[in-house]
């Protein structure tokens, strides 16, 4: 009985994918522009940097690992043909890491055009890192966080420019209450957390953002057949199932893909975004006493010098 249930949910959930199939028609060229795609190395994230790769940008691979990070480059360039495809090492679950790439990218480039955070894990750890951080929250929501606050006097200066967070629908069972607490949460709920983070961080920073022509927007890309529930029970299951009844990592990047080429939204900030158009979030995430709380905590737990606080 309970397969039959099973199968019904899946059988939805690709029926709900068919409908929901949200296509990136602009065709912007992005000869010229700088973007930097963290976790660009499988699933939706590479499939985003090979769009750009393709439409003619210089992307910045964020990945974790040197092997990984240089195969999907070469990956990229032989099938665009764009030799502006480059990788620097970033983890996200170390903040020494994220200094350094920071540092390393701003050697390289003079500026910034967009910035994707796409890097995400889920059920690989609900232990804390040297940095004092459950992993999983640090990966999803701190070290973006510290990233993307470090990246933005360029993404100032290079204005107009634009960040995208990759979030999920999930993010509608988060809280950001003991966030940090070993032992407090599952994986699951830690997730849904993590990702009610990054659309409270994007709604925040679109907020003390505005009027410097930096956009900030928040994503969920839909069910998609990647490996993020790894190390999971679902990681046995999604083998088997996943392909047949998910979004393509293709599909599943058609969001991020607009939010970072389309005209329609250049002007467009502090919103949350699914199948290529403005959906609704939780009533937690437009909670502004909420994000700023997130922020103020965000700021203690990266140890933000004062002088990089925006
Ligand atoms: N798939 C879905 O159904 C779905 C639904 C809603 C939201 N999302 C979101 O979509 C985003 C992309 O996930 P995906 O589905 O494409 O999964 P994925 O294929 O597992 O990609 C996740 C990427 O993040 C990287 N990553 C993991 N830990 C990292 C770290 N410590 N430092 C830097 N990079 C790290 C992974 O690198 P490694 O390969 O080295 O592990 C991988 O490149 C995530 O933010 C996820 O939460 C996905």
């Amino acid at each position: 009985m309970w397969l039959f249930w099973v199968l019904v949910t899946l059988v939805l959930i690709k029926f709900l994918n068919k409908l929901s199939n949200g296509k990136c028609y602009a065709d912007t060229v992005m000869t010229g522009k700088v973007v930097i795609v963290t976790g660009a190395n499988s699933g939706i994230g590479y499939a985003t940097a090979l769009e750009l790769a393709r439409r003619g940008a210089e992307v910045i691979l964020g990945c974790r690992d040197d092997k990984k990070g240089q195969e999907a480059v070469e990956s990229i360039i032989k099938a665009t043909k764009n030799k502006k495809v480059k990788y620097i090492y970033l983890d996200l679950s170390s903040f020494k890491s994220i200094r350094s790439f920071v540092e390393e990218f701003k050697r390289m480039e003079a500026k910034l055009d967009v910035l994707i955070n796409n890097a995400g894990a889920s059920g690989m750890g609900l232990k804390k890192t040297e940095d004092g951080i459950i992993r999983d929250m640090q990966v999803n929501h701190f070290g973006p966080f510290l990233l993307t606050v470090l990246l933005t006097p360029l993404l100032v200066k290079s204005a107009p420019s634009r960040v995208i967070i990759v979030s999920s629908m999930l993010h509608k069972f988060g809280t950001i209450q003991d966030i940090n607490e070993e032992g407090r949460h599952g994986w699951f709920q830690n997730y849904c957390n993590s990702k009610l983070c990054n659309v409270l961080f994007s709604n925040e920073l679109a907020k003390r953002l505005e009027g410097t022509g930096v956009v900030v927007n928040s994503v969920h890309p839909g069910q998609v057949n990647t490996s993020l529930y790894r190390s999971t029970l679902l990681d046995k299951i999604r083998s088997l199932v996943l392909y047949t009844f998910f979004k393509s990592p293709e599909e599943g990047a058609q969001t991020s893909l607009y939010l970072a080429v389309s005209d329609d939204c250049d002007q467009v900030t502090g919103r949350y975004f699914a199948d290529c158009s403005e959906s609704s979030m939780s009533w937690k995430a437009e909670d502004r006493g909420l994000a700023s709380e997130l922020w103020y905590m965000s700021e203690i737990f990266v140890k933000l010098r004062p002088e990089e606080k925006i």
